[in-house]
């Protein structure tokens, strides 16, 4: 069985993926800094199938060393969330875009020749409406620290594009669409929303809330990752992977966690909504084309934005109470 390098995987999507990966009988070794620790909410780092390496894909020599023996790449350690774009501009590029390079570099140098990559529909840019996989990318101008993520995240799939084909590896790079669930300790509206609501504070709405989200449930987002991890694509490729059928406003999404809240007996202070002026540059719309998935490997999201968001917070009333 596979032994399965995975950069950045204490964060939220790795404590959900690991979990799939050894019941499915892989091993895994987990590359992290601990910038972010979702992992800490699971029992993972017990398991005798999982080994975790303290490390920063920063540091070169450490990653390369760190991958060697492993068969297959999933690079997901990223500066993630819109704050940090603004408060952390030149980290995020550093490490999104210096830290992708050397990651690649260590692939190259331990000879594997299958790579997972975690990229970002915010490569697309300002106007997502359908977008697929071969749509025009549409990024702001440099000044708006907004854009240090994306770039990155672009810069990163053009790496691994060229290197791909260079040396013949089976790259998949997968454009997330606002991925949701349990553990997500980073910023999400949803995660916002439920963290807030549940202490009895008011949800915060940037602007009017009339932005569109599609939100795709942690356990729909691991089946697709499987597909790729047990059926590589050919050559190097890009998936949007996200779930276009649950897209709603932010007003929508806060209304939804309210009621869920006014139900909760545990909430004493019943949350409200409060705006405030849009602090960032905003993304209007964005939900993806995922005609690509459903026709490749068959794969469509199964849970409803009412399940999810109903999981979601119920995680976080028993995490946080
Ligand atoms: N969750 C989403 O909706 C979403 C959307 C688009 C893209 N993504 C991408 O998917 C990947 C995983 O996202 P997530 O939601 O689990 O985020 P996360 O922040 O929970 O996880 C990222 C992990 O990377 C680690 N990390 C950060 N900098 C590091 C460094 N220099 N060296 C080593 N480890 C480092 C963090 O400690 C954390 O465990 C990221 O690449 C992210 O950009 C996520």
């Amino acid at each position: 069985m596979q032994k399965i390098f995975i950069t950045g995987g204490c964060g939220f999507i790795g404590s959900h993926l690991i979990k799939r990966l050894i019941t499915k009988g892989y091993s895994v070794k987990i590359f992290d800094n601990l910038h972010r620790n979702a992992i800490q909410y699971t029992d993972l780092l017990n398991n005798t199938k999982v080994e975790f390496v303290k490390g920063d894909i920063m540091d070169a020599q450490h990653v390369t060393d760190a991958m060697q023996g492993c068969d297959l790449v999933i690079h997901m350690a990223a500066i993630a969330g819109v704050s940090d774009y603004y408060l952390n501009p030149s980290r995020t590029l550093q490490v999104n875009l210096i830290g992708t390079f050397y990651v690649l570099e260590a692939v190259k140098k331990n000879k594997i020749n299958r790579l997972i990559d975690m990229s970002s529909s915010e490569v697309l840019g300002t106007e997502v409406i359908g977008s697929d996989e071969e749509s025009y990318l549409r990024i702001g101008p440099p000044r708006d620290k907004r854009w240090s993520y994306s770039v990155g995240k672009l810069a990163g799939e053009q790496l691994i594009y060229r290197y791909s084909e260079e040396l013949g590896w089976k790259s998949t790079i997968i454009r997330l669409f606002n991925i949701y669930g349990p553990h997500q300790v980073g910023e999400s509206a949803v995660s916002n929303f439920c963290s807030r609501a549940l202490k009895g504070e008011d949800l915060v709405i940037d602007g009017v809330g009339s932005s569109l989200r599609s939100w795709c449930y942690i356990s729909d987002f691991v089946d697709a990752v499987m597909c790729f991890v047990e059926k590589p694509n050919d050559e190097v490729e890009i998936f949007n992977v996200g779930d276009p059928w649950t897209t709603i406003s932010n007003l929508h999404l806060a209304k939804m966690i309210i009621t869920l809240a006014r139900d909760d007996a545990s909430v004493k202070k019943k949350p409200t909504i409060t705006f405030r002026p849009m602090p960032f540059t905003d993304i209007k719309a964005r939900y993806p084309d995922v005609g690509k998935m459903m026709q490749t490997y068959n794969w469509k999201p199964e849970i409803t934005i009412e399940d999810g968001v109903r999981e979601t917070y119920k995680w976080f009333r028993e995490t946080f109470k």
